[in-house]
């Protein structure tokens, strides 16, 4: 079967591998979605994945900014540098552009839904939790405000692996 036989228009790297493409999103893309998109491409280069990876913001309140410091810390501690990502808006096109969007709130779940076209835009969208906790629309906590940065990384970690896991299958 090929790319017009099946209907799809599939994405293939050079060794003939689908290339899964995910874009992690939050609020303001410089705390919890900079976390998630460095672990994935930690996990992406460790394993040779080929998957691509980014991540956005629904506000656009901190575009073209670098990573929250806590953020920036709390990744180097677990040997992940994210200090060279920016914040950019989530946009329409991502729908076009990703397989996989992945909400870490219910907010930024429902704000992303909001901007889909059709069912197949709706589809792709999905809450980080869910893969750690199927059914349970479990939240990653924003710890702009609050702090929590080590306990928000050791949850987007293992719902990271969790996802590679369940994508792969
Ligand atoms: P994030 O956290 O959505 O995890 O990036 C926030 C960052 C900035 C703001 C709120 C949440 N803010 O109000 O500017």
């Amino acid at each position: 079967m090929n790319n017009l036989s099946c209907g799809l228009l599939l994405d293939y790297s050079r060794s003939n591998r689908i290339i899964v493409k995910v874009l992690m999103v939050c609020l303001g893309n410089i705390c919890r979605s900079p976390i998630a998109h460095g672990i994935l491409q930690n996990r992406i280069e460790q394993k040779g994945l080929a998957w691509e990876v980014d991540s956005a913001g629904t506000s656009g309140w901190h575009d073209g900014e670098m990573p929250d410091r806590r953020s920036i810390e709390v990744a180097k501690n677990y040997d992940i540098d994210i200090s060279r990502q920016k914040s950019r808006k989530f946009v329409v096109s991502d729908f076009d552009t990703y397989d996989h969007i992945i909400a870490m709130d219910a907010s930024n779940y429902n704000n992303i839904r909001a901007l889909a076209r059709d069912d197949s835009d709706k589809s792709k969208v999905s809450m980080l939790l869910n893969y750690l906790y199927p059914g349970e629309n479990r939240q990653v906590p924003d710890p702009y405000y609050e702090g929590g940065f080590d306990v928000v990384f050791q949850m987007i970690e293992k719902s990271v692996d969790k996802m590679i896991d369940s994508i792969s299958s």
